[in-house]
């Protein structure tokens, strides 16, 4: 947490009890059932639970790596230090008719103003990193609010789960086995270091650490080698988020199924389906979006590249779209 205060530009509570916020030439309302978004040269609806959820993935992740496409229209673009707020420019018919708009802010700004509206928005009925299944509704006037979810802190290893002092390993007294994960197994590997290497040498189940995960759709960096992160994740219904890759991710689906709809980054035309089951590994190209479904919850491990220079390497045509040549 910075001490830097932050400009959040909001109403008092309007006749649905929520906050209204303006962030630069955008503003933002929501009532019982929807998020009104305006901009100067034009305006939005979005179904308010669909909002809420991939706002929460735009906060808890500080923004992502390249594009989060809150749908066909809404997003942002990670500048990493500043963040741009788009209406419409990811999308061929906004382009084509310059309807689209386009903000940049700095990070802190836009963050603090989006995590003021998810925890204003957000009533206790509604957790928006469950399943659907495994919360209440978003729905309705403002009621109550649920800080302790919106505010979760995100898992992130510095070296890997496990290790003395880092992020710890997961046990019935602080996570549940999650329902569609009770036939996980729940050993350990058994780690003999010899005297002198007992911070040096660890090892856990992922297995067993994912089968307890409370949330969906959220990587989180269980293991650290430079700039190689580990962000394993489990998936439930569709990913509320479109994301667009600003560098290759390479996906290894560890359980069941995820079947993922690819598109071009900047347009949005279909550029491919890709059905992902146990086993499987995958290459997400650099220039494409893309969006998961999953029905039974799966564990799938993202794994980042997360140098600060691949986004100018591949922008700049020095570095591929692509991870590998045949
Ligand atoms: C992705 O955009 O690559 C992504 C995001 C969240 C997930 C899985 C994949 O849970
Ligand atoms: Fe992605």
């Amino acid at each position: 947490m910075s001490d830097i205060t932050i400009d959040v530009q909001s109403s008092e509570p309007d006749a649905y009890g929520y906050r209204q916020f303006t962030l630069g030439g955008f503003t933002f309302r929501r009532d019982e059932y929807f998020v009104h978004v305006t901009w100067p040269t034009g305006s939005h609806v979005l179904s308010v639970d669909d909002f809420l959820r991939a706002l929460q993935r735009d906060c808890a992740w500080n923004f992502f790596y390249g594009t989060v496409n809150f749908d066909h229209v809404l997003g942002t673009v990670n500048r990493y230090g500043t963040v741009d707020l788009f209406a419409g420019r990811y999308n061929d018919a906004y382009r084509k008719a310059e309807l689209d708009h386009t903000e940049n802010f700095p990070t802190d700004q836009i963050g603090g103003t989006f995590r003021t509206m998810l925890d204003d928005w957000t009533n206790e009925t509604f957790d928006p990193f469950a399943s659907p299944v495994e919360t209440q509704s978003a729905w309705g006037t403002k009621n109550g609010s649920n800080t302790a979810a919106v505010t979760r802190r995100r898992v992130a290893a510095t070296r890997m789960v496990g290790v003395p002092g880092d992020e710890e390993i997961r046990t019935d007294e602080t996570h549940q086995i999650n329902r569609m994960f009770a036939d996980v197994t729940q050993d350990e590997p058994e780690v003999h270091a010899n005297p002198g290497f007992e911070d040096e040498v660890a090892g856990f189940s992922l297995f067993a650490y994912l089968s307890r995960s409370d949330v969906t759709w959220n990587p989180s960096v269980v293991s650290v080698c430079k700039d190689s992160l580990y962000c394993p994740t489990t998936e439930e219904y569709i990913l509320p988020i479109v994301h667009g890759n600003d560098r290759v991710e390479w996906f290894i689906q560890l359980s069941d199924e995820i079947r993922w709809d690819v598109q071009d980054r900047d347009s949005g035309a279909p550029r491919a389906r890709v059905t992902m089951r146990a086993g499987d590994v995958a290459a997400m190209p650099a220039d494409i979006r893309h969006q998961g479904y999953s029905t039974k919850r799966s564990m799938l491990l993202v794994w980042e590249n997360a140098s600060p220079t691949l986004p100018e390497l591949i922008a700049s045509g020095r570095a591929p779209q692509y991870p590998i040549d045949f």
